[in-house]
């Protein structure tokens, strides 16, 4: 793991940026892992800008998310779909054909997690995942107790993160409680991870996840078992490690 440490979440986003653009620029038909949230905002914002001022090219690249909310159709404001639409598809040259992003209206989870997988292999894999972090230390949504070989299925959010993530609802009570998500083994197929966090209140999960026993209890302490992890944080972030 490579710990990259900046001193402003927009500092580390335009690190993070600069990492994914040298890829797009090196292999532009490359397959791309996306996160939704608050973290990777203003990591979209600058791929984005480098799209419109530097002609950063986006036309052959597939993008697969990570998740999303069981229940919710791509037109709901806080589905992810609708999330990447609004904060990068929308903004850049991608051909929506080639996103892609969990049906939350799947009838049957089991089978659409396996044919998800399998348009992953069938695209050749991703390239580079870019992830967040859960206050649980939760990757995607995979949640404490996930198994760190799990692949794409549906899975109950925790309670913490219906409290972090009510704050996009407006309430607890509306947010759901299901999502469908890739797992943990098949995030560590990525090829690369970018995981990111900014905050001082990502600063106790960053620190079990990169110097803490891999444990199912903090899915993202998996990522040590990968050969290629960069981690970006700001300073808050990085606070809690020793
Ligand atoms: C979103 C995802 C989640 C978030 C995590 C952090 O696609 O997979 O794991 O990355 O919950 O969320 P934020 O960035 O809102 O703090």
């Amino acid at each position: 793991m490579r710990v990259i440490i900046e001193s402003t979440p927009e500092a580390a986003s335009r690190r993070a940026a600069q990492m994914v653009a040298r890829l797009v620029r090196q292999k532009p038909v490359c397959t791309l892992g996306l996160a939704t949230g608050g973290t990777p905002l203003k990591l979209y914002g600058e791929l984005i800008r480098m799209h419109q001022e530097e002609g950063l090219d986006f036309s052959r690249v597939t993008t697969f998310n990570l998740d999303e909310y069981v229940g919710l159709p791509p037109s709901h404001e806080q589905s992810y779909r609708y999330f990447m639409q609004k904060n990068l598809f929308d903004h850049i040259n991608v051909d929506v054909r080639n996103t892609n992003v969990p049906d939350g209206r799947a009838l049957d989870f089991e089978k659409y997690g396996e044919r998800y997988e399998q348009l992953i292999e069938d695209a050749g894999g991703i390239e580079l995942q870019v992830l967040g972090i859960g206050t649980d230390g939760h990757i995607a949504f995979n949640e404490p107790g996930s198994s760190l070989g799990s692949r794409t299925r549906l899975k109950t959010l925790a309670p913490e993160t219906v409290r972090d993530n009510a704050r996009f609802f407006g309430s607890e009570k509306a947010v759901p409680k299901l999502a469908i998500t890739m797992g943990v083994g098949t995030i560590l197929e990525s090829r690369r991870c970018l995981l990111l966090a900014f905050g001082e209140n990502k600063a106790e999960a960053i620190a079990a996840t990169v110097e803490g026993p891999v444990t199912a209890q903090v899915t993202a302490s998996a990522l040590q078992l990968h050969r290629e992890v960069v981690v970006v944080l700001d300073e808050a972030a990085a606070s809690k490690l020793a």
